[in-house]
């Protein structure tokens, strides 16, 4: 039985998506640091599925992420939003129309679907873009139904560029406690009808319990964050409210391989965001420190 998780519409699209959303990069493949084995990661994603999760994020280039997904949980299609990325070749990436669609193919192919809810250009800068050819592949795309809307995976200060161009629906953004230097624009492009979806939310979690380093949480300890916890809340799960007490925040995508994370993650998500005096404190902390 899942609890009830809180949702948002994405932006000027029509899907409304849990606020806490899966990243399945840490799904990759036997290669990296961390591998998963193809029926722990069956079990993952259709637990992600289980405990009321509804937007999942993947990427052509995340090695068998999207394979997976394919295989697991293209059966259970209707029950989550799935955002995918294009753009990636082996050492770069090449945003010339051909291999944006021959992207999107491949991964419609992968995902066993007919068609991506969200396809973002992954990293692309306005410099990058032949703006003209690399929209037009996507919009062609979703003319083609093969995408419903379109992204773009980026930061400031292309997000300001990327809002007046208007093409848009969806940004991801990374966003947390520790790397708050998108906050207003994430704001901004909320409030210009863009849907926000956030990575880096728990920052690779908690040294300990999860992939963080001491180097990334260092802020933690130097803000004393840890007097602000709850009872039973954990550093990561305290800073997952921390991101989803931005208010203009659609999702924040978090990946985990941990089937307890999942639980903890859905557990505080559900939780909403952090008491507003709790809140307003641990920024007083961080901005003394930054
Ligand atoms: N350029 C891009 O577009 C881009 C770049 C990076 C990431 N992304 C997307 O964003 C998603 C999130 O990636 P991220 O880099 O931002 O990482 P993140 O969400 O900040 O952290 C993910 C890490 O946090 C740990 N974690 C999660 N829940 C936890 C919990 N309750 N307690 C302790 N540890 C916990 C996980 O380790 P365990 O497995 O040990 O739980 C996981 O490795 C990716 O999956 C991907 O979809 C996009």
């Amino acid at each position: 039985m899942s609890v009830q998780l809180p949702t948002s519409k994405l932006g000027r699209t029509t899907v409304e998506v849990t606020r806490l959303g899966f990243g399945a990069m840490e799904l990759r493949d036997s290669s990296i640091k961390w591998p998963i084995e193809d029926t722990d990661a069956e079990i993952l994603l259709n637990r992600v599925l289980d405990q009321g999760i509804t937007f999942i994020d993947t990427a052509d280039c995340y090695g068998r992420s999207e394979d997976f997904i394919g295989r697991f949980i293209s059966g259970r299609r209707s029950e989550f939003t799935l955002a995918t990325k294009c753009g990636c070749i082996p050492g770069g990436r090449d945003w010339t129309a051909d291999n944006l669609k021959r992207g999107v193919e491949r991964s419609l192919t992968r995902l066993q679907t007919d068609y991506v809810d969200v396809v973002q250009l992954h990293g692309a800068t306005p410099d990058d873009l032949n703006q003209e050819e690399s929209l037009e592949a996507l919009i062609r795309m979703r003319d083609e139904g093969k995408v419903r809307w379109i992204g773009a995976s980026t930061s400031t200060p292309h997000i300001e560029t990327y809002t007046e161009w208007g093409s848009f629906d969806v940004f991801q953004i990374p966003y947390s406690a520790f790397s708050q230097e998108n906050e207003t624009q994430i704001t901004d492009a909320s409030k210009a009808g863009m849907g926000t979806i956030i990575r880096g939310g728990v920052a690779k979690g908690h040294p300990g319990e999860g992939k963080g380093t001491p180097d990334r949480w260092a802020l933690w300890e130097k803000a004393g964050l840890g007097d602000l916890c709850q009872e039973g809340e954990t550093p990561t799960t305290f800073m997952l409210r921390y991101t989803l007490s931005h208010p203009e925040i659609d999702t924040v995508i978090v990946g985990t391989q941990n089937l307890d994370h999942i639980r903890a993650n859905v557990h505080a998500a559900s939780q909403g965001p952090l008491n507003n005096d709790i809140y307003i404190e641990a920024k007083k902390r961080l901005e003394l420190l930054t």
